[in-house]
């Protein structure tokens, strides 16, 4: 349990990444504008740990691109700069600077289970960067140099984030310094908001899907979108009239629960608006809601994407108020450990 005496507060991240989709929307962003409501948040673009896939290592102007793109997509779904702080990284040293102290924390056998690890690295483990192997040690300092305490995040970040508590928890307990470091909690988002493929209702929807068809990139005009929907896999069925009808049809679930999230209202209040209709008629609806709620922030971030300095300066004055937060608790920790300052 988090102790009384941790002020409650948000912290986030995303991988920067130039293909943003609808389940990056509602798994992940319209949950972090709600908190943002009513918590102190801190919202990251994490370009460290894009250091750890192939495709970011050496290519210093892809994360750059990449690293504004997200900015621009969290202020364009509607993070607020002046609420949250919102910042890249890489310009707040004291997360590299923790990470150290955490690895020394950490023990090898508790990242030998990270599956994700297993997964990335996949035959070839002697091959993976050893940062690919930290990279959660890394996330555990990301989410502790703040104290945060709430931890919005995807069912498959749930493991990481166990492993910051038991970081959390061995330093309180090997440098005695008990409830130094809270321990923080997943904010796991409702299924209503697991946003799958729309060629196969059981894998999510992903970037690195090879089909472009699969998934609504954040940057898609109203005819991509229109026409990925009108594409997506479905079954002879019409809509069901209840939960149990979703039974064994993962891409009418999908497309439900897609519907549900977008126009902000329960599952079941869209399983009883299209109960019995045919597909071909529930997904003009859909693509009408999408097209109507997803091409306004398209349009926002190519405005703000058109302005790169903006963009720039605004994560710069993000991280110095993450730097403001993080450094009292970076000079605090080297104190419990004991070295000289
Ligand atoms: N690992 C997270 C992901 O891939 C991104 C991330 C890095 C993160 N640091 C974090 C998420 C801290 C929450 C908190 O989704």
């Amino acid at each position: 349990m988090t102790a009384p005496s941790h002020k409650p507060l948000v912290f986030s991240g995303m991988q920067p990444t130039n293909t943003l989709h609808l389940g990056n929307y509602l798994g992940a962003l319209k949950n972090w504008v709600r908190l943002q409501q009513t918590m102190d948040a801190l919202y990251c673009v994490v370009d460290m740990h894009a250091l750890t896939q192939d495709s970011g290592y050496g290519h210093a102007k892809d994360i750059a691109q990449a690293t504004r793109e997200v900015t621009a997509a969290y202020i364009a779904s509607g993070v607020d700069p002046a609420r949250a702080v919102l910042f890249n990284q890489s310009q707040v040293h004291e997360h590299a600077e923790l990470a150290w102290v955490f690895n020394c924390v950490a023990r090898l056998g508790w990242l030998d289970r990270m599956t994700q690890f297993k997964e990335k690295s996949g035959k070839h483990k002697e091959r993976a960067s050893v940062g690919l192997y930290t990279y959660p040690v890394l996330m555990a300092a990301d989410i502790l140099a703040y104290k945060a305490t709430h931890v919005p995040v995807g069912e498959d970040q749930k493991q990481h984030l166990e492993l910051a508590r038991d970081i959390a928890q061995k330093f309180n307990s090997d440098f005695d310094a008990p409830d130094f470091f809270p321990l923080p909690e997943p904010v796991i988002t409702g299924t209503a908001t697991r946003v799958m493929s729309l060629r196969d209702g059981t894998k999510k929807m992903s970037k690195s899907d090879e089909s472009d068809y699969s998934r609504i990139n954040l940057t898609d005009d109203a005819d991509a979108i229109a026409q990925k929907i009108r594409k997506a896999r479905t079954d002879p069925a019409p809509l069901p009239d209840s939960e149990k009808g979703f039974e064994g049809r993962p891409e009418a679930e999908n497309l439900v629960n897609i519907f549900a999230a977008l126009a902000d209202e329960s599952r079941n209040a869209t399983i009883a608006r299209f109960a019995g209709q045919q597909f071909s008629s529930f997904k003009n609806e859909l693509a009408e809601l999408a097209v109507a709620k997803l091409t306004p922030i398209a349009a926002e971030m190519r405005r703000l994407l058109s302005d790169p300095a903006e963009i720039d300066g605004l994560l710069r004055r993000g991280a110095e108020k993450a730097h403001a937060l993080s450094a009292p608790v970076l000079a605090d920790v080297k104190r419990v450990v004991g070295f000289v300052s």
